[in-house]
């Protein structure tokens, strides 16, 4: 078993190590029914939500679609579909030296300032590159007991606060984003496509995914993870910069410990946008009772200067450091790859909930386990 040292975080501070800018230099869709193509017909454009104060997000929470991802274990499958796409298409291999979903990247770039939350993660080594899937019984694990833990109203209630079960507030976020974009660009829609928004079934099983090549420190990576909407027009040209843009929810801050709540929010929202080059996130604040109350847009980019600059200001010490995170993630990476060091086999990357360490041990000696579907190694 191999330790890496999260503790003491300050190891880590300091100005941060190059970062490449992300570029996509492929996509694939899930459909309405989440069956995968290899394209972006699931693409969404962001357009204001019609009457962003008072809109219910709970409206048509009766009829929501939800697709189950605890039912079967999804692996890299979808993202290897569409790297081995353009690999064949191009005749070139991609020189990725980490292959991962952007979840798993945005909770290693987290650990730092993260101690509630662990993790556990697979890795295999092939061909020059170490493919990280997460640990799929640990994903349904965790979430029954965190919803074991929550599926109860609290004893007692503010009555200015009341409890939602987990389901209804996670239904939110899906409502959102149905409010919010369009299924084609504002010229292409029609007056009732954008006012029917809020009468339209919520759904999760549709999905664009963004496919892009980055470089943390000295690390090439390959991540693919979800893009809720396109400003206005993705650019013709390959690799030049989307305006993405990033949808969330949020409880309205009225009082200095919500804003404290945000900004420690703000860090998963900033690691999330920042991975895929994701320039704008746009914030729907709502009331405790689930109701819209306003937008704003927030610049990726300046988040972590707000943090520091808001902290200084309240004579506070910063509740996180963005560059921390890029070192940390930056050392990490280098020391997996030095770790697993080209060898075979299967690995568990662990974080115990507020463990000061993450372990690294080697699980299967041989093979890639089930991280790498036949249909890729057969590619390559
Ligand atoms: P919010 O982020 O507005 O809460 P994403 O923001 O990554 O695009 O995810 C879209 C929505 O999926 C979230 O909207 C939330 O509703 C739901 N969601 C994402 N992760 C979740 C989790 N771990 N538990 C419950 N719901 C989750
Ligand atoms: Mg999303
Ligand atoms: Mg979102």
């Amino acid at each position: 078993m191999a330790h890496f040292a999260i503790h003491p975080i300050h190891r880590f501070h300091g100005q941060s190590q190059p970062m490449r800018r992300p570029k996509e230099f492929t996509c694939f869709s899930y459909d309405d029914s989440h069956a995968l193509h290899l394209d972006d017909r699931s693409l969404r454009w962001y357009y204001p939500p019609q009457f962003p104060q008072g809109a219910d997000l709970s409206r048509g929470f009766d009829t929501f679609v939800k697709h189950d991802d605890d039912g079967v274990d999804e692996h890299l499958d979808s993202l290897l579909a569409a790297v081995a796409a353009h690999e064949q298409k191009t005749q070139t291999k991609i020189d990725a030296q980490v292959l991962t979903w952007r979840g798993m990247m945005t909770k290693i770039m987290a650990t730092p300032y993260d101690d509630r939350d662990g993790f556990e993660m697979n890795a295999t080594f092939y061909q020059g590159c170490i493919f990280i899937e997460e640990n799929h019984e640990y994903k349904v694990r965790t979430r029954r007991e965190q919803d074991a833990r929550q599926n109860r109203p609290p004893p007692r209630q503010h009555p200015d606060r009341p409890w939602f079960p987990p389901d209804v507030m996670s239904y939110w976020g899906y409502k959102f984003e149905t409010l919010a974009t369009l299924p084609r660009p504002w010229g292409e829609v029609t007056r009732d496509e954008i006012e029917g928004r809020d009468a339209e079934t919520v759904s999760n099983k549709a999905q664009y995914c963004s496919v892009i090549r980055t470089g943390i420190g000295s690390t090439i990576l390959c991540l693919g993870g979800e893009v809720d909407a396109v400003w206005d027009a993705k650019p013709r040209t390959q690799g030049a910069p989307v305006r993405w843009v990033e949808l969330k929810t949020s409880a309205d801050i009225q009082s200095e410990r919500d804003l404290e709540v945000f900004e420690r929010k703000l860090l998963k929202f900033w690691i999330q946008s920042f991975l895929l080059g994701v320039p704008t996130i746009v914030v729907g604040f709502r009331s405790r009772q689930g109701k819209l109350v306003r937008l704003e847009e927030i610049s990726t980019e300046g988040i972590p200067v707000t943090i520091k600059t808001r902290s200084q200001q309240a004579q506070k010490p910063p509740p996180w450091d963005g560059d921390t995170c890029i070192n940390f993630a930056s050392t990490f990476l280098g020391w997996l790859r030095e770790t697993m060091s080209d060898s075979d086999g299967v690995w568990r990357i662990r974080r115990r909930p507020g463990s000061p360490e993450i372990e690294l041990f080697q699980v299967e000696e041989a093979g890639h386990g089930n991280i790498l579907p036949d249909t890729f190694l057969n590619w390559r």
